[in-house]
């Protein structure tokens, strides 16, 4: 019997609603950390709540460093399905601390061992949407014979390709790249989960993400993929032996591996983001008399379905 069920979609859900409310009661104030925190404490009360054994695999750090939600922490009622969690209870620090559209609360969840246990160092990030053929992107490739594979399948010109970047002077190659190919891009201050997931939708206008942010984040976005369908590969990126080390601890002995979605999302999996300031992606919080209108998006790769809760609740 899997255990990814609607039911447990259910109780999930309100993980990310109270991690958002939390974190939205402090958008505009300049403090990152206590939105962070606050996003934080939320999150493992509700986590705490559910009927499962929970694992964490993606937290907020290891152990020493991080007191709640680390790597290892065990959650849940301990009655239940045995699961692996991967969580960002607060992506988008800066955007709620500044009040600027696109923070999100993000956990996903599935069965024990169906998530990677990435180290928190950066990666190396290309997604796509839905309806290619596989391997359409590659990112041992350049970003624009990338582009122009997509637009050659999708039968357009490149100038309609568009591409998610974070705004980064890490970039400037990629961006600089991509232009000059004739594709517009469209830069992100931060949230690249967000980004990733948007390359799904054709709305957006995006078709492509690359570059480099959170190994975390990557394995959040490669979660939500695995559900709605698209491609993502990704590959971790050291900046110095300490991140190979913190590498090493979560189990990973090739540093230069090219991890595809089912590698990184090994089996199925239940991803949920809830708004927490106004975005592209999912309404923000948003307060009226005492009541807490939310906007959580629910996908699930066991049940093949994709919902969207609106939640009111007092606060
Ligand atoms: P925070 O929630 O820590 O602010 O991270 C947001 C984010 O933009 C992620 O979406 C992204 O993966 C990462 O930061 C990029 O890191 P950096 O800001 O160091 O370029």
């Amino acid at each position: 019997m899997h255990n990814m069920t609607d039911d447990l979609a259910f109780s999930a859900a309100r993980v990310p609603i109270a991690a958002a409310i939390a974190a939205a009661k402090l958008a505009g104030r300049g403090d990152e950390k206590a939105a962070d925190q606050a996003a934080v404490d939320a999150m493992r009360t509700m986590l705490n709540q559910m009927p499962m054994k929970g694992r964490i695999v993606i937290g907020e750090g290891e152990r020493d460093e991080a007191p709640m939600l680390y790597i290892g922490e065990e959650v849940g009622t301990g009655k239940g399905a045995e699961l692996d969690i991967a969580l960002d209870p607060l992506e988008g620090t800066t955007l709620t601390a500044k009040a600027m559209a696109n923070a999100l609360a993000v956990i996903a969840f599935a069965p024990r061992g169906g998530l990677l246990h990435a180290p928190d160092t950066y990666m190396d990030k290309l997604a796509c949407g839905p309806g290619f053929d596989d391997g359409i992107i590659d990112l041992d490739k350049s970003v624009d014979d990338n582009a122009r594979a997509l637009a050659k399948a999708k039968g357009c010109r490149i100038e309609e390709i568009g591409v998610c970047v974070l705004d980064r002077p890490r970039h400037a190659e990629i961006i600089s790249a991509l232009r000059k190919a004739g594709c517009r891009v469209h830069l992100i201050t931060d949230g690249d989960v967000a980004g990733v997931i948007n390359c799904t939708k054709p709305e957006t206008g995006i078709d492509m993400y690359v570059g480099q942010g959170g190994a975390p984040e990557g394995v959040l976005a490669a979660a939500a993929l695995k559900c709605v369908g698209g491609q993502f590969q990704g590959r971790l990126v050291f900046r110095n032996d300490d991140e190979k080390a913190r590498a090493e601890r979560t189990g990973v002995t090739d540093f230069k591996r090219r991890y595809t979605l089912n590698e990184l999302v090994s089996d199925d999996a239940l991803f949920l983001a809830t708004g927490v300031t106004q975005g592209s992606l999912l309404d923000g919080v948003r307060v009226v008399d005492g009541i807490a209108h939310t906007h959580t998006l629910v996908l699930n790769s066991f049940t093949r379905t994709v919902s969207e809760l609106r939640v009111k609740q007092p606060v």
